[in-house]
Order: C-alpha cells, then sequence, then structure tokens
C-alpha cells in the first residue's frame, strides 16, 4: 500500500516531522488532493513556481479567506465589528492592481539598501540580547532571543516603546494563521487580543496624521485612495498586522531551528564564528530553505484548469508548499544538507517568489545573519537544556513554529 494513503498533513501533529512526508509527495503525488478538506498540496518546485507565477488562475484574494485561516465564523466576524473594525489581509489576500498599490506602501521602507543600512544598529541589538543572556549560563532560547531580536527592530521601526514590547508577542501569537479548526474559543480569545492591537495601533496612525514622520506608520496614516480620501482604518491596521505577525514570527521560528542545528552539529558553529559575509548569507539562506518557518500559503483556482497533470475546477484551493519544494531534488541536490557552497542559495521559494514575495525578505536575512555571528561569536558550547524533552511545535498547517526551546552555554568573550 503506498505511503499516500498514510499521509495526514492536516494532523496537529504533522508540523513536528513533516519531511518524509514531503519526500513522498514529490515522488509520488506532486499535486495531492488531501482528503480531510479537499485542498491540493503543490509540493514539486517547477509546478509551484508554475501556479505562484499565474495569479489569474491561482488569485490571492480567496474568498471567506477569514473563515478559513482565522476561523471566522460569525462569532468571531460580530466581536470585530462591534469594535467597529474588519479583520482582512490587503497584502497576502489581494491580487495585482489592488495588491500593488498596497505593497507601495510600504515597499520602501524594506528595500535591500535601507535594511543594509539598519545593520549596525541590528548588529546592536543582537549583541545587547546575547549579553542579557550570557550571564545566566541558559535561556529558554525562543522567548528569550529568536523572538526578542525581529520584535525589538519592528517595534523601532514602527515607534513602539520597549516597554509595551511583551504586548507585541501575545499580539502576533494570536494573530497566526492556523489553517486548521482550533475551536471557537481559542478563535474568540485569538479576535479579542487583535482587537487590542487594532486600538493600539490605531490611536498612533490618528496621531502620525497630525505629525506624520518618514517612516511605515506615517505612509500608511498619509495614503490615499482613488477618490482622495484616506485608506479604510481595517485595511491600514490590517498591513500593519501583516507585517507583525509574517516578520516576527518566521525570522523567530528560522533562529529557534538555526538553534538546533548548532547545537547538534558544533561545526556550524565554527564556521559561523569566522566566516566570510557571503558564506554568512548563504548559510541563513540555507536555513530558511531548509527550516521553512511559512510552510506553505494557499491560492483559490479562479477557472477550471490542471497543474501537473491533475484537474483543478473553479474554486479549488491549492497550498503552495514552500517547504517541500525547497527540498525537491531536481533542483536542490543534496537537498538535505545544509550546504554553506551550495550553487544556487538564492533560488529557495522560503520567502515565496512572485507578486507576494516577502515584503520583509532583506529584512529577515539582515536579522539572521547578525542573530547567528552574536550567538556564535557570544557564547560556546551550546546544549539541550532538558536533552530528553520533547519538541513541542504549535499545531499549525501554515507556519512551523518551535514553541520553547530551554538552553544551556558559557560565555565566550
Ligand atoms: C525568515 C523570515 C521570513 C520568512 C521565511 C518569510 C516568508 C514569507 C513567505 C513565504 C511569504 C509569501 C507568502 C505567499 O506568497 O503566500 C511572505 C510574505 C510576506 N512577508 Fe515574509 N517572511 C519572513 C520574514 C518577514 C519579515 C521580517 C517581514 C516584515 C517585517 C515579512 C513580511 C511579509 C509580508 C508583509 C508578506 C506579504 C507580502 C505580500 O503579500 O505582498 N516577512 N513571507
Amino acid at each position: 500500500m503506498s505511503a499516500l494513503n498514510d499521509l495526514n498533513l492536516l494532523d496537529p501533529g504533522f508540523a513536528a516531522c513533516p519531511y518524509q512526508a514531503y519526500a513522498t509527495l514529490l515522488k509520488e503525488a506532486p499535486v495531492f488532493r488531501m482528503p480531510q478538506n479537499g485542498a491540493y498540496v503543490v509540493s514539486r518546485y517547477d509546478l509551484v513556481m508554475e501556479a505562484v507565477k499565474n495569479t489569474k488562475l491561482f488569485s490571492n484574494r480567496i474568498p471567506n479567506h477569514e473563515t478559513s485561516t482565522h476561523g471566522g465564523s460569525n462569532a468571531v466576524a460580530e466581536l470585530y465589528a462591534k469594535a467597529g473594525y474588519r479583520r482582512w489581509n490587503p497584502l497576502l489576500g489581494t491580487d495585482p492592481p489592488d495588491h500593488t498599490y498596497y505593497r507601495s506602501l510600504v515597499d520602501r521602507f524594506f528595500t535591500a539598501g535601507r535594511c543594509r543600512d539598519m545593520r549596525p544598529k541590528i548588529e546592536g541589538i543582537a549583541g545587547e540580547l546575547v549579553d542579557e543572556i550570557a550571564v545566566r549560563g541558559e535561556a529558554e532560547f525562543v522567548g528569550d532571543f529568536a523572538l526578542k531580536l525581529p520584535v525589538y527592530i519592528i517595534a523601532d521601526m514602527l515607534g513602539v516603546p520597549r516597554s509595551d514590547i511583551h504586548l507585541f508577542r501575545e499580539w502576533s501569537e494570536a494573530s497566526l494563521p492556523t489553517g486548521m479548526n482550533v475551536g471557537l474559543d481559542v478563535e474568540l480569545s485569538n479576535a479579542a487580543r487583535v482587537i487590542e492591537f487594532f486600538l493600539y495601533m490605531d490611536k498612533m496612525i490618528l496621531d502620525r496624521r497630525k505629525h506624520p514622520g518618514d517612516d511605515i506608520l506615517s505612509s500608511l496614516a498619509l495614503g490615499r485612495d482613488k477618490n482622495g480620501e484616506f485608506l479604510e482604518m481595517s485595511g491600514l491596521l490590517g498591513i500593519l498586522l501583516e507585517i507583525l505577525v509574517a516578520g516576527n514570527e518566521t525570522v523567530k521560528d528560522t533562529l529557534a531551528t538555526g538553534m538546533i542545528r548548532m547545537i547538534d552539529d558544533p561545526a556550524i558553529v565554527e564556521s559561523l564564528r569566522t566566516c566570510d559575509e557571503r558564506t554568512l548569507r548563504v548559510f541563513a539562506d540555507e536555513l530558511v530553505r531548509l527550516e521553512c518557518p511559512v510552510q506553505g500559503t494557499y491560492r483559490w483556482v479562479t477557472q477550471d484548469t490542471e497543474l501537473g497533470g491533475v484537474k483543478l475546477v473553479k474554486g479549488a484551493m491549492v497550498n503552495l508548499r514552500w517547504a517541500a519544494a525547497n527540498r525537491d531534488p531536481a533542483e536542490f541536490p543534496d537537498p538535505e544538507r545544509l550546504d554553506p557552497t551550495r550553487r544556487n542559495p538564492g533560488a529557495h521559494v522560503g520567502f515565496g517568489i512572485g507578486e507576494h514575495y516577502c515584503l520583509g525578505a532583506s529584512l529577515a536575512r539582515e536579522e539572521l545573519q547578525a542573530g547567528l555571528r552574536a550567538l556564535a561569536t557570544g557564547l560556546n558550547g551550546f546544549r539541550y537544556a532538558a536533552p530528553d524533552a520533547k519538541q513541542e511545535y504549535l499545531p499549525n498547517f501554515i507556519v512551523r513554529s518551535l514553541r520553547a526551546l530551554p538552553i544551556r552555554f558559557e560565555r565566550r568573550r
């Protein structure tokens, strides 16, 4: 019997160990219909490329998107409405030309050049965080380092005071799409947290309209629609939420899996200490390719079509499985290996590709490089604080997110 019959990618435990299943899909069913919800998982690199480039046929404007990713039952929508908001994703949930317009409001804050200029600041924060944990000799790596680095940086970019940063962690987690049914109670309590975030940012946006600066919030606050009106508040808040979640959770997850690799293979730590800038960058990209915090995202089929010989009818949901495509041996020889000399390190789709290519890819690269280098140069002897404890991942089909990682180490300098 084929291993395909046993696959349940929507099982809450799937995120812990998805890679054997991807290898099976790549070999046996590169466009695979999940029996549990009827959606198709696309794993082969060339097919993911084919779909992602055709935004007319494979659309991001998913009807009832909120229902499929945030629960979004009537009760949840009512909670938002009562607070005067609507939850939607102006970046991830639209196609060109609308999408192009929303991106234009924020793109210039995330260019490679601007992020390169932020390098000393990012390195400074990474160094401070290493110093904070160095004296203790142990840390819960996810909360004490991996999340703090991107949150501090995005909070600075948005002008949020450090004293409020702890709220960002809660908001960011509460707004994660799960891609699976987590129950109405959880959805309602998550929505309540997101509303807190909306209320917080709503005030800041109104303030920027009175006192604008050269920052993301001001650009959003002053953006006008076709009729010359300020953009709808829920849309602006939606963009901020997308930046917050997409930015914090992903970098955190990549750093956490990076730490696991550093513990399991101390030679990596040694290389990170001494390697040149280019190799450091390849390390970071290889981590994103292999660990892929955003494992796969959905598109909606707008007309009957065919992909990889499989018929797809209008209305079908397709999950582009970035994490599987990144291990396609036809594109990446010896795909399971973290290879700092890889010939095509930037060809991975860990940051997506096409119209929705990750807004924060350059920022993420800077954060990952600074974070990895600071850890390797500042600390030594990484090991698990609880070697026998099971590593637990969030039950989530979209992202792969380690809940906690207690570690021990020594100070190096
Ligand atoms: C290792 C870190 C990161 C990874 C692996 C990652 C991955 C991705 C992927 C795969 C997509 C495309 C989703 C799709 O096409 O359906 C995406 C989009 C996006 N990312 Fe990232 N991301 C990372 C870091 C960041 C950071 C630091 C930010 C911002 C501060 C950010 C903001 C966004 C936004 C706003 C989008 C939506 C873009 C759009 O729809 O136009 N990401 N990211």
